[in-house]
């Protein structure tokens, strides 16, 4: 199908990124019309402040124990989210940060000293059925066993002590048709593969020893293909509710498929958590109810999957509800090959990012989770039931249901004013559910976690600069809220500046500190302040943290991440419109005179975003992971913008298992051994 798309867009990324990923979200109307905190409300209020987890050293650690993997019982698998050592000091990853590169620059741009080379990229043959990719035939058995389309959120898990052994984890988020398919392919076909691209992979890791570099195993074991065909379980309070039936699963509880899968999070016990986000695009819809309107249906659905199989239009009685059934966090563990994934109700359904889990010191296990739009929400849930540490089945099965049930509740940031110079103050974290009941009047408890959006809208929280990935740090017991960009605020009719959200017009994006009260992720109370706002430095209203050295530009922060000894690493994605570069990997040291201190790390090829950053500093010299998501993306079948990374040259023979276009790929990052 023809989808003619050019030029920038307000929303930092090209505009096939826009139409393809997010269905034009910035183009549309703000879905959030609800009359919550403008800055005159939320500026007066007093400010509270306190730091650091009181014997979080002990939690991180109960942290690092992944036990729902199947790995050699002597070492436990350590998600790459959660750091590990924490002894203090420098990273042992040392480098000197490039200098902002061109966004025509079609490879991936390393510090002196490193190289990079892929892991896995598109079409790579995952399952041992599965054939040489041949990207002149494709269909959906073929990409249903191959590494699907624009990898987003990354986790590298090592399963063995010696570390050589390792599961590859990666979401993938959306499919741009046109620079995938030759332009003659059937349209049925078309549709049908773009649904095997999209959803998971898992796949297992070697290498001969530490420090070497990561090559992925064909048809081991553990490997994994989640697609929109896969059968997940609907869990929590709203499964089985009549919103989430349809005329092909009267029980409410059996959904085929994952979609728009951004970023995500490993789990304390081993799974991943998945954020589905913007599911809307994919569905015909008469966007007339205000619960439609206010998740974006009824905008259109450019691929129009409707053609082929009817539960994507939602203007029919049977499959009113099959939107409902998207838009939440699916929970997969990568150990057990043949398990049936979770949607998990009881964290709310909207345009989930993502997903991060800590373990507070009381035992409870908290996520932290962003809905990526113009003026939406930061959210919390709290476990009911409380993480079972140790490595036995019973453990395991246990933790397996810890999101399952627990309190829902999203935030609201008060400022104590701009007049100290310091976008600061405090917050709360305002109840949606308690106790599997509803804490909003009018709505029951299927209403809230099904329309977690207009639940909110009713307790007036705070909106945001479309909050991404809201991770804990586990150095400092802080959180970490990227809020991209918001273009819109201050813009007639739209929400102006908040001390949260300080700057009208915000191309460049912020990052926010979350303190929570005494330490303790379950409190109700919290502090905050502004660690970053970006921009090219020196321009007005930006601030890095309070240091006054050198710093490269950054903006539209995304994907975060945490070294061995807490440093912040920030992915972007907008750069080339809103600093004229590409976007990047950043590390931004967040205590001592280094705070604020961005040092770019990497640059990816034309056209891509930085996703899914994983940091395994004490891998040697260091090693770090990052998903290529969308090079090329401007381009066209015949006109392809880039060739990342089998570069193989224009007009040239095109070796087995290659592509003489762009493909999305997981890429890692060390030292050039000498
Ligand atoms: Fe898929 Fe919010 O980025
Ligand atoms: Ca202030
Ligand atoms: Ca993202």
């Amino acid at each position: 199908m023809a989808l003619p798309m050019t030029g920038r867009t307000h929303g930092n990324r090209s505009a096939v990124t826009c139409r393809l990923r997010c269905g034009d979200a910035c183009a549309k109307p703000v879905a959030n019309t609800s009359e919550n905190e403008y800055f005159r409300d939320v500026a007066s209020r007093a400010l509270g402040r306190r730091s650091v987890l009181a014997g979080m050293a002990g939690v991180a650690l109960s942290a690092t124990v992944a036990p729902g993997l199947v790995a050699p019982a002597a070492a436990a698998p350590i998600p790459s989210g959660v750091a590990r050592g924490g002894r203090g000091g420098p990273s042992p990853l040392r480098f000197a940060p490039i200098a902002p590169v061109a966004p025509d620059v079609d490879t991936v741009t390393v510090p002196e000293g490193f190289s990079w080379d892929p892991v896995i990229r598109w079409g790579d043959p995952i399952l041992a059925d599965a054939p040489v990719f041949d990207p002149l035939q494709q269909s959906p058995r073929s990409q249903a066993a191959q590494f699907g389309y624009n990898c987003d959120y990354l986790d590298v898990i090592e399963m063995n002590g010696s570390g050589t052994r390792a599961l590859l984890v990666a979401n993938h988020e959306y499919t741009n048709e046109e620079i995938m398919f030759p332009p003659d392919e059937d349209p049925a076909n078309v549709v049908r593969t773009a649904w095997a691209a999209h959803g998971m992979s898992v796949v297992e890791l070697r290498r001969r020893r530490r420090g070497k570099a990561w090559t992925y195993v064909p048809g081991a074991r553990l490997n994994r293909r989640i697609t929109l065909d896969t059968v997940f379980q609907m869990d929590g309070p709203a499964a089985g509710s009549e919103l989430l039936r349809t005329a092909a699963d009267a029980s409410g509880r059996r959904v085929r498929g994952t979609m728009n899968n951004c970023s995500g999070g490993t789990t304390p016990w081993g799974t991943v958590l998945s954020g589905e986000e913007n599911f809307n695009q994919y569905f015909h819809a008469t966007g007339t109810s205000p619960e439609e309107v206010r998740y974006g249906l009824g905008e259109g659905d450019e691929r129009e999957w409707r053609t082929v199989d009817p539960r994507w239009d939602a203007t029919t009685p049977d499959y009113a509800n099959e939107p409902n059934r998207f838009g939440w966090v699916v929970e997969v563990d990568p150990s057990r090959p043949h398990s049936t994934p979770v949607k998990h109700t009881a964290m709310g359904r909207f345009k989930h990012e993502g997903a991060n889990v800590v373990v507070a010191a009381n035992g409870h296990v908290v996520a932290y989770m962003g809905d990526d739009e113009r003026f939406d929400y930061v959210y919390r849930f709290v476990s009911r039931d409380r993480f079972r540490r140790g490595h036995g089945r019973a453990a395991a099965r246990h933790n397996r249901h810890l999101l399952s049930h627990g309190d829902l509740s999203v935030a609201r940031f008060s400022g104590d004013g701009l007049e100290d110079g310091v976008s600061d103050g405090v917050g709360t974290w305002i109840p949606l559910t308690r106790n599997g009941r509803s804490m909003v009047p009018g709505f029951s408890v299927d209403e809230v976690l099904v329309f977690t959006r207009l639940a909110a809208d009713a307790v007036h929280p705070t909106k945001m600069d479309r909050p991404e990935d809201v991770q804990p740090n586990l150095h400092n017991g802080r959180v970490y809220v990227a809020c991209t960009n918001n273009t819109d605020r201050g813009m007639p009719g739209k929400q102006g500046p908040t001390e949260p959200n300080p700057r009208p017009e915000n191309k460049d994006g912020h990052i926010v500190e979350i303190v929570p009260r005494h330490g303790d992720h379950t409190a109700r109370r919290f502090s905050w302040n502004l660690v970053l706002v970006c921009g090219e430095p020196g321009t007005a209203g930006t601030y890095f943290g309070g240091y006054d050295g050198a710093v490269s530009p950054i903006a539209c922060p995304d994907n975060l991440a945490f070294d061995s000894v807490g440093n912040l690493w920030v992915a972007t994605d907008g750069q080339p419109s809103s600093l004229g570069h590409s976007d990047g990997l950043y590390k931004v040291p967040l205590a001592g005179a280094e705070r604020g201190h961005v040092q770019q790390f990497l640059a990816v090829p034309t056209g891509a975003e930085t996703c899914g950053p994983v940091v395994h500093d004490q891998d040697g010299h260091g090693r770090v992971f990052v998903a290529v998501q969308h090079p090329g993306e401007d381009g066209s079948w015949e006109a392809q913008l880039s060739r990342f990374p089998d570069y193989v040259p224009p007009q040239g023979r095109v070796p087995r298992g290659e592509f003489a276009g762009p493909r999305p790929t997981v890429v890692q990052v060390s030292r050039t051994p000498r």
